[in-house]
């Protein structure tokens, strides 16, 4: 299980990278989603990663150091938001581009999804680009508290569908509000690890 998790430090772009080799999972998604509660969910403390109602909230690539060493959490800024201007964006893509391509820490990803509502356009781009340099992913579905329960195993369906998902990567249902199932992310994230 996670003991202990602590803020590292924020970074920009590669300048502001850790240069050791411990193993990091970076954490993606549309802005909004709920990467940033997620990441308080499963260390379970309730201000390690910033979070907002409102989107845009992570604007850097944020660094969590998970027991003492063991491996690393990114926090990443979410896409698909529309309030930021053209330059904004480029910086986004380029610092995100950047950092899943080039950095040899990185072992995994674990994208998150909205279970409310079929994958954007974006989520589209970012899940064929995780799968073009061949990282492994965890997909995390959230918010399922808000969904009817007729609606989980046809919105899941539907998900996969639209992403064309690899069954060989994992598929996790979860609420941070209820916190459903956080129980079992420590030992999928071990299999990122370790896979
Ligand atoms: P950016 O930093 O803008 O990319 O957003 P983010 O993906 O980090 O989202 P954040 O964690 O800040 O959460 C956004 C909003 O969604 C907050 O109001 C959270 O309380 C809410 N939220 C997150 N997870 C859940 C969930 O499982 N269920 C419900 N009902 N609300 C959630
Ligand atoms: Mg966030």
């Amino acid at each position: 299980m996670i003991k202990t998790a602590t803020f590292i430090k924020s970074a920009a772009d590669k300048s502001g990278w850790i240069d050791d080799g411990v193993d990091e999972i970076c954490f993606v998604g549309r802005s909004n989603v709920g990467k940033s509660t997620f990441i308080n969910a499963i260390t379970n403390q309730n201000k390690l990663a910033k979070t907002s109602s409102a989107p845009g909230k992570t604007r850097l690539l944020n660094f969590f150091n998970i027991n003492n060493g063991q491996f690393r959490i990114v926090d990443a800024p979410g896409y698909g938001y529309a309030k930021v201007n053209l330059a904004q964006k480029m910086a986004f893509g380029e610092m995100m581009d950047d950092y899943l391509t080039n950095r040899n820490n990185l072992v995994g990803v674990c994208m998150l999804v909205d279970m409310r509502h079929d994958p954007t356009a974006d989520d589209l781009q970012m899940y064929n680009f995780l799968k073009e340099v061949d990282l492994k992913v965890l997909m995390i579905g959230t918010k399922l508290d808000k969904l009817k329960k007729n609606d989980i195993q046809k919105n899941e369906k539907s998900i996969k569908k639209i992403l064309n998902f690899d069954e060989n990567d994992t598929f996790l249902k979860v609420s941070n509000t209820n916190k459903t199932n956080i129980n079992l992310v420590y030992n999928v994230l071990v299999e990122l690890l370790d896979g």
